[in-house]
């Protein structure tokens, strides 16, 4: 009979993929939550709409969010009138900045990655890009490799709007890529900037407040490979399993599409309702085989799309508040960033872990979960398995 220890001991063989670094980057320019409905009527000339501003104002300080990082400048409001109106053809301006800023920003973070990993970056055998804004070609990956000076050779994969659940995603194919792949070293570099969506108000279309309330511009790299040289590459998170699904017929929970005045997205006041709804299953699917049911007894890392949802996840599952700590901490620095935002949480779970003193990256446990959200709907779980801290 196959026991609970040999599938744990089956699952975390060797070869498991395994976070070996983690870098982060965020724009210069911040702005403080509880002004940022006064600032947003400012730059998108909206003053006199007052009850939209009052709004925006009730959003914003719903958020927990204390603040939000952003390419967006005064300057550039003053010279794109364009990407400060409701719906004016933008496009083209929009893409050409934001290629440049996404790629800077995604260098920076891959370069404290890689810098943490201290490896040569020849060593690097896989890229895997991701970003919400539009399509080029060649696309930011291109820019990526150029950028960091990696082989020209590097295996590269470029992922253009996925959502939010990205920074599952990510992980999921590296995982693929580094157990399936004698030696690789996967470089993943998420890089999300909200110029691509920012766009002025207007009375009947709630989305773009919502959008405007939550989202935040930042960068996240990481490398995962299987088996870390010992004394040479330190193993942060191991990615033991994922397991990807969608809801059903949920597929205008979360929408978007790139139109000529930018990036749109709607979301339903659902999804947190519908996350909610799911979680359970999704977590008695992946820890079930490994005998684990007290999911107090796990450390999350949860995407943290908006407060409302991680209210109700830890309301739906009776966990501790210090759960989703990490998760509540990234979205009150940070606020939403997309694809970006749970490998954040991971770098705050481990940083956090070792200034307590804790015994492990997962704060002291053994055992944790990754959650990621989006269209579709989308979840991505991922298990992770923690590691001593020396
Ligand atoms: C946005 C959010 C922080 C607002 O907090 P809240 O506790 O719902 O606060 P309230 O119910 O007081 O809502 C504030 C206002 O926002 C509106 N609102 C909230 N969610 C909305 C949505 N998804 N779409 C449109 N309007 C919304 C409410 O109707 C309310 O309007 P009112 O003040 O005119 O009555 C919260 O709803 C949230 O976190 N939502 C989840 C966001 C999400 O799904 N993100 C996923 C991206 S991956």
């Amino acid at each position: 009979m196959v026991t609970v220890d040999d599938v744990r001991k089956a699952q975390r063989a060797e070869g498991t993929a395994t976070i070996m670094a983690i870098g982060t980057a965020n724009p210069p320019n911040f702005y403080d939550q509880s002004q940022y409905a006064e600032i947003y009527a400012r730059w998108t000339n909206s003053e006199h709409m007052t009850e939209v501003k009052n709004k925006m104002q009730r959003m914003c300080d719903r958020t927990m969010i204390k603040k939000r990082h952003s390419h967006i400048t005064d300057e550039i409001m003053t010279e794109n009138p364009n990407m400060r109106a409701y719906k004016a053809p933008s496009l083209d301006t929009r893409q050409d900045m934001a290629e440049v800023l996404i790629s800077e920003l995604g260098k920076e973070a891959a370069n404290k990655a890689i810098n943490e990993w201290g490896q040569s970056k020849s060593k690097i055998t896989h890229l895997i890009c991701c970003t919400t804004m539009g399509p080029s070609m060649p696309g930011i990956d291109y820019r990526i490799v150029k950028l960091l000076g990696l082989d020209l050779s590097v295996k590269r994969l470029m992922l253009y709007q996925q959502g939010c659940n990205a920074g599952g995603t990510v992980l999921r194919i590296a995982k693929d890529l580094a157990e399936n792949t004698k030696g690789a070293r996967v470089l993943v570099v998420c890089s999300e900037t909200t110029l691509v969506g920012f766009r002025g108000p207007n009375e009947t279309d709630c989305d773009v407040l919502v959008c405007h309330s939550l989202f935040g511009d930042g960068a996240a790299a990481v490398i995962v490979g299987s088996d870390p040289m010992p004394g040479v590459e330190n193993p942060i998170f191991e990615l033991v399993a994922s397991a990807p699904t969608l809801v059903p017929d949920s597929p205008n929970a979360i929408c978007g599409s790139i139109r000529e005045y930018g990036l749109t997205i709607h979301i339903g006041k659902e999804v947190p309702d519908l996350i909610a709804n799911h979680i359970e299953n999704r977590l008695v699917e992946v820890f079930h085989p490994l005998g684990i049911s007290d999911w107090n007894s796990i450390f999350w890392a949860t995407h943290p799309g908006g407060r409302a949802i991680l209210d109700q996840v830890e309301a739906k599952l009776g966990l501790k508040p210090e759960k989703l700590r990490a998760s509540r901490h990234v979205l009150a620095e940070y606020g939403n960033m997309s694809c970006v935002t749970v490998l954040f949480i991971l770098d705050e779970t481990r940083k956090r872990s070792i200034a307590d003193g804790l015994k492990t990256t997962g704060e002291g446990l053994e055992w944790g979960v990754l959650f990621g959200f989006g269209p579709g709907l989308t979840i991505e779980t991922v298990v992770l398995h923690s590691v001593n801290i020396a």
